[in-house]
């Protein structure tokens, strides 16, 4: 979509919680038959924190949305609409944005989440611009959470050796001057729902004693469906995003894409013919955080002086649905 904002769009700030225990590759050696190696080449994963007993989604959302609102000198009463991108909320409902929005006593905020995969929080960033820049709103704190943790099979090594948990958040803003969003583009291919998906426990196939015997009830994923999927479909989308701002692929400054596999990073910017320094990758320390990701590498490349006022950079991500989207910001 080429970007008509009657109002002008700005990242007023980041910021990211991870919880304290970290489960590295070694440890997860010891649970099911893997190694460090073959995590490490497969996916360039070496360790992810992992939520403790009594930790959820909420509590590493609203410690990351606390920050976010520090570094953008906001206070939680002047927010009008909190968004949390989650695949992993405490419960169904009352979703993590309301839960959220006490706790941070964000007093004349509307809340709730956004379910869509990992691609969840571009969902959630290009919903809070497209409020902000219609005039409905003019702060949003937008969340990426999870303690994916609890869904994953932690006997299953396709699965449990990819994910970790914590939580990112940005907020946006009415800007003074330009508008920052310089393209948006969601899209949804339904039809490869079985690629992931967390089958059993809901209205489709309640939960039962069959449903958890069939361990219904945590993440499936076909991993090297995904694999090829986005290899086939991302770079393409990328640069048709890129011409939707008038700009080529060399104009971005900095690559955030969803953090779930290194070698899926490296194919893509291979594709695309960017060198690998471009891109903000931090998933070697957190793992896949699903719709936290992109948050995570955000609040580092900034806070690490990776990405500069003036930078244009695309984030990215895919996941559950198949869903996936892309933005271009200039900080
Ligand atoms: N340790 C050791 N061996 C393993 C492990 C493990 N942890 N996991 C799988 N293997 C084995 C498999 O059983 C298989 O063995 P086999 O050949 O004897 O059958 C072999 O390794 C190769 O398996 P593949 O699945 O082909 O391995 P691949 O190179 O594709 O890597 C991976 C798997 C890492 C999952 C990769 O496909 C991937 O990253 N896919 C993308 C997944 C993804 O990004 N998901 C997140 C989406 S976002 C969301 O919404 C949650």
């Amino acid at each position: 979509m080429t970007i008509k904002f009657a109002v002008p769009v700005a990242l007023l700030g980041t910021g990211m919680y991870v919880p304290e225990k970290i489960v590295t590759n070694a440890d997860l050696a010891k649970m099911v038959d893997t190694s460090d190696e073959w995590i490490t080449e497969r996916t360039g994963i070496k360790e992810r924190h992992i939520a403790s007993d009594g930790e959820v989604t909420s509590q590493f959302a609203a410690k990351a949305g606390m920050e976010a609102l520090r570094s953008a000198g906001v206070s939680p009463d002047e927010i009008d609409m909190i968004l949390v991108a989650t695949n992993s909320p405490d419960t169904l409902f009352p979703g993590v944005g309301p839960i959220v929005q006490n706790m941070l006593k964000a007093t004349k905020a509307g809340a709730c989440d956004i379910q869509a995969g990992c691609t969840g929080c571009v969902y959630a960033m290009v919903l809070a611009s497209a409020g902000i820049g219609s005039g409905l709103w003019e702060k949003v704190l937008v969340i990426g959470a999870e303690a994916l943790s609890r869904i994953v099979d932690w006997s299953d090594r396709n699965t449990c050796v990819l994910f970790g948990d914590g939580a990112g958040a940005v907020v946006l803003g009415v800007s003074e001057d330009k508008n920052a969003v310089l393209a948006a583009e969601l899209h949804a291919d339904g039809d490869k729902g079985d690629y992931i998906a967390f089958p059993g426990g809901l209205a489709a196939r309640p939960a039962s004693h069959s449903s958890v015997d069939a361990g219904e009830h945590f993440v499936k994923m076909k991993g090297n469906e995904v694999f090829k999927y986005v290899n086939k479909v991302i770079p393409s989308f990328l640069k048709e995003v890129c011409g939707q701002a008038g700009m080529e692929i060399k104009d971005i400054d900095a690559w955030i894409f969803h953090q779930a596999n290194l070698r899926i990073i490296e194919g893509v910017l291979r594709r695309l013919d960017v060198p690998v320094e471009k891109a903000i990758i931090n998933l070697q320390k957190y793992g896949n955080t699903s719709a936290a990701s992109i948050f995570l590498a955000l609040n580092e490349g900034i806070s690490e002086g990776r990405i500069s006022p003036g930078d244009k950079i695309m984030i990215t991500s895919f996941g559950a649905g198949m869903t996936y989207g892309a933005m271009i910001l200039e900080i």
